[in-house]
């Protein structure tokens, strides 16, 4: 006769209170960080690779900001679309530019909202590239260094406008230590840096480039972010490159296929550490949902789960206010 077994994990998990009591991985509303668009025309328009989200105008930005407070969504990234568009990204560091005057909209109102700006250039240049564009050996790239400058110039308006904190998301090499020379240098040495640190070059972007207008006119972005096979030790090193910056923060993105990513990045550093939920992620969520395939609300509970046991302590996501409301209701 077959022996009984002397183990039973199943004792643990007979009632919902039982998991409960030994559940290792939390998830709440103050872990998530919620990304708006925001534009400078009137009203909200739809975007369509992205149900669900919305490009705000400043007055529903704020509205937006409110009710993520209220859900208990104490932080919001803010991704600006700007009217006019020029190579170098002027409206990127306009003291009257988008984010700029969302970020005061949004303090003003909620000074306990944390506020974070994208510093990047992608959606103010009419090329749609992260900085200056030069030819190499017959090919366009974006010209680094003098790209670094336009960062902190970036970073440098968007503190002087209220933000909370700035992430640098153009993945130009040596963009935080000029960042937090340049807010330093400003008297913002108070503000951090969240570094989209190891940010790969991702099919993922796609559904956020229809909504931001910054899908790139020529090339792609290979030649600064990262590729996907790139492996461990390069994430590593970009990492590690911008701890010694100074980063406050770090991030991995995207998220779901980059899992090991984070967790390898967990243990090796110890500043905080931030999982990006990207647009793709979300929009196949919301696609399948759509379709009655399946479960939006155990789906996206589970993916954030994940991302939290993968080692990430706050998830940018889309979902964010869905999931705030999920879990406010009990899982
Ligand atoms: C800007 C930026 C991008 C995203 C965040 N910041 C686009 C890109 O790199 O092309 C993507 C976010 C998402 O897909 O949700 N550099
Ligand atoms: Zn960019």
């Amino acid at each position: 006769m077959t022996p009984l077994p002397a183990v039973r994990p199943r004792r643990l998990r007979r009632t919902p209170g039982l998991r409960a009591l030994t559940r290792e991985v939390s998830l709440s509303p103050a872990q998530l960080i919620f990304p708006m668009f925001v534009h400078e025309g009137e009203g909200d328009s739809e975007i369509s690779t992205m149900p669900g989200v919305l490009r705000h105008c400043l007055a529903s930005a704020v509205e937006r900001a409110r009710e993520a407070q209220a859900l208990g969504v104490r932080s919001v990234i803010l991704f600006g679309i700007p009217d006019e568009k020029d190579e170098v990204g002027t409206q990127a560091y306009a003291e009257d530019g988008v984010i700029q005057r969302a970020t005061r909209a949004i303090k003003a109102e909620l000074p306990e909202t944390v506020v974070i700006a994208d510093t990047c250039l992608c959606e103010y240049t009419s090329h749609g590239h992260c900085g200056h564009l030069h030819e190499v050996a017959g090919h366009w790239t974006v010209d680094n260094d003098p790209t670094l400058d336009l960062l902190a110039r970036t970073a440098v308006s968007q503190a002087r406008a209220g933000a909370d904190i700035v992430a640098p998301s153009a993945m130009m090499d040596g963009q935080v230590a000029a960042i937090r020379a340049g807010l330093d240098a400003a008297g913002f040495g108070h503000v951090p840096i969240m570094s989209y640190a190891v940010k790969y070059a991702s099919a993922y972007y796609g559904p956020f480039r229809e909504a931001a207008g910054s899908a790139p006119s020529v090339g792609d972005r290979a030649s600064y972010q990262m590729d996907p096979a790139g492996g461990l030790r390069e994430a590593l090193r970009e990492a590690r490159l911008d701890v010694e910056e100074g980063a406050d923060f770090l991030m991995v993105k995207p998220a779901l296929a980059y899992l090991d990513v984070l967790r390898a990045v967990r243990e090796e550093f110890d500043l905080p550490l931030v999982a990006y939920n990207v647009s793709g992620e979300y929009s196949l969520v919301k696609a399948a949902a759509q379709l009655g395939y399946m479960d939006e609300r155990r789906t996206v509970l589970e993916t954030l789960t994940g991302m939290r046991r993968a080692g990430a302590d706050a998830i940018i996501t889309y979902h964010a206010l869905d999931a705030a409301r999920w879990l406010a209701e009990g899982v």
